[in-house]
């Protein structure tokens, strides 16, 4: 088979590494690429936005099938284009990708079809929505509905934070992705994200994993894009991944088939575990970053073939293996980030993968024929061992191998298992 992969980060590139080890892979292709998806795969200068190049190059080199790394050009339609072109491709039409591209879509589903989660209101004007948020009291969670880069959400514990988050909002400051707002019940809990492969008909339930989005150590500071996961999450119990499956991704599978819309692809469940059980914050439709460099670790199983199933409604049957090991990965940025940070700073030596180690590049570039980062997040310090605990300190041991002045990491990836471990 020959495969064109779509993306340029630390999920495309561990998507690479898996891919390339299928037995059914003839060649790999990657557009835009990075340094180290180009040990796996030849990469094309390929204008990702122009979905007519995309669809040209495929028949060019006969390309079999495609896999769609990041949303946005999902939200965009590609998938669409190089279906109605036929060309096999894993991830959702458009319609589909809603699930993640409109927040208010995802909450009108769940109405629908009595998905738990958190109750909510959509507005399109600021005065209504602030009406709102007086009449509920706090804390409560105002989202804007479009894609706004994991900016668009403020957990509000005052009146006033929230009041400001919808002014915010309606002000422009998300673009049109806030031209609509969410605002939804505060839900008690510990998060966890869940991965399943749909056909559109046929799920399989993939792994759980948990994530790290604030910059500092113990959980501080601002916002990023995460900086560390682990799998699986500990909070994901056998029971809680049953009730998962039955109340929250089936209706949701069977829900969008029934509007015409039949999701194929990665879903990338959001959840709080609650006192009542899993309960759904959102819905992802491409697989995480940095949480898809710990599932590509952890599988055992051929992952080409699984891909290919759920591009073309035929999982049903489909089994997947998985190590028993946990795996954890440590995320290595720039200084700065998420702030401004400087560019092009020379990366030194690399550690060489081992058979419980690699390192995947994110923000990556051959300057001059030398490597440098080019982005927030750089590295991807990823392991796998026995428990959270060994595959934290081998993947931290890993660290210490890359040389890197201009970067830092967080020193306590995975503490909310490793605690859980010691008791
Ligand atoms: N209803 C909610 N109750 C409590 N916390 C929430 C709620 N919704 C979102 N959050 C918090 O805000 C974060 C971001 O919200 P999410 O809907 O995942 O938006 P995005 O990832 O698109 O920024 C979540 O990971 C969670 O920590
Ligand atoms: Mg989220």
């Amino acid at each position: 088979m020959k495969v064109l992969l779509i993306g340029s980060g630390g999920r495309e590139h561990a998507l690479a590494w898996k891919i390339a080890q299928s037995p059914q892979l003839t060649a790999l292709y990657a557009a835009p690429g990075n340094p180290g998806i180009a040990e796996e795969a030849t990469i094309v200068a390929l204008d990702i936005d122009d979905h007519a190049a995309v669809v040209d190059f495929c028949r060019k080199e006969s390309i079999d099938f495609v896999v769609v790394g990041p949303e946005a050009p999902l939200v965009a339609g590609l998938a669409d284009v190089l279906r109605a072109a036929d060309i096999a491709v894993f991830g959702p039409s458009a319609a589909a990708a809603q699930l993640e591209g409109s927040k208010g879509f995802t909450k009108d589903l769940c109405a629908r079809y009595g998905i738990p989660t958190g109750a909510y209101r959509r507005f399109g004007e600021a005065d209504p929505a602030k009406a709102y948020v007086r009449e509920q009291g706090t804390p409560i969670v105002i989202k804007a509905d479009g894609l706004a880069a994991g900016k668009g959400v403020t957990v509000a514990m005052t009146l006033d934070e929230a009041l400001a988050a919808v002014d915010e909002c309606f002000s422009g400051a998300f673009g049109s992705a806030g031209a609509e707002v969410v605002v939804e019940a505060y839900l008690d809990g510990e998060e966890a994200s869940f991965f399943c492969l749909s056909d559109g008909k046929t799920v399989l339930p993939l792994a759980s994993a948990q994530d790290h989005k604030r910059v500092g150590d113990g959980d501080t500071g601002p916002n990023t894009g995460g900086m560390g996961a682990y799998s699986p999450a500990p909070v994901m119990t056998a029971e809680m991944v049953e009730r998962t499956m039955n109340e929250i991704i089936e209706p949701t599978v069977s829900g969008m088939a029934e509007s015409g819309h039949p999701f194929t692809g990665v879903f990338f469940a959001g959840l709080m575990i609650t006192a009542k059980g899993p309960e759904l914050i959102e819905y992802n439709v491409r697989f995480g970053d940095p949480e898809c460099q710990v599932l590509m670790m952890r599988m055992k199983s051929d992952l080409l073939p699984l891909l290919y199933a759920a591009a073309t409604g035929t999982l049903d049957g489909m089994e997947i293996e998985w190590h028993d090991e946990a795996a954890l990965t440590v995320v290595m940025a720039s200084r700065g980030y998420p702030g401004s940070y400087e560019k092009n700073t020379p990366i030194g030596a690399l550690p060489g993968a081992s058979a419980t180690t690699k390192v995947f590049h994110a923000g990556t570039a051959i300057k001059d024929g030398r490597l440098v980062a080019t982005g927030g997040r750089v590295l991807n310090v990823t392991a796998i061992g026995p428990t959270v605990s060994d595959a934290k300190d081998a993947a931290y041991a890993c660290v210490t191998g890359v040389s890197w002045e201009n970067g830092f990491y967080r020193r306590d990836i995975g503490w909310r298992a490793v605690a859980r471990e010691r008791t």
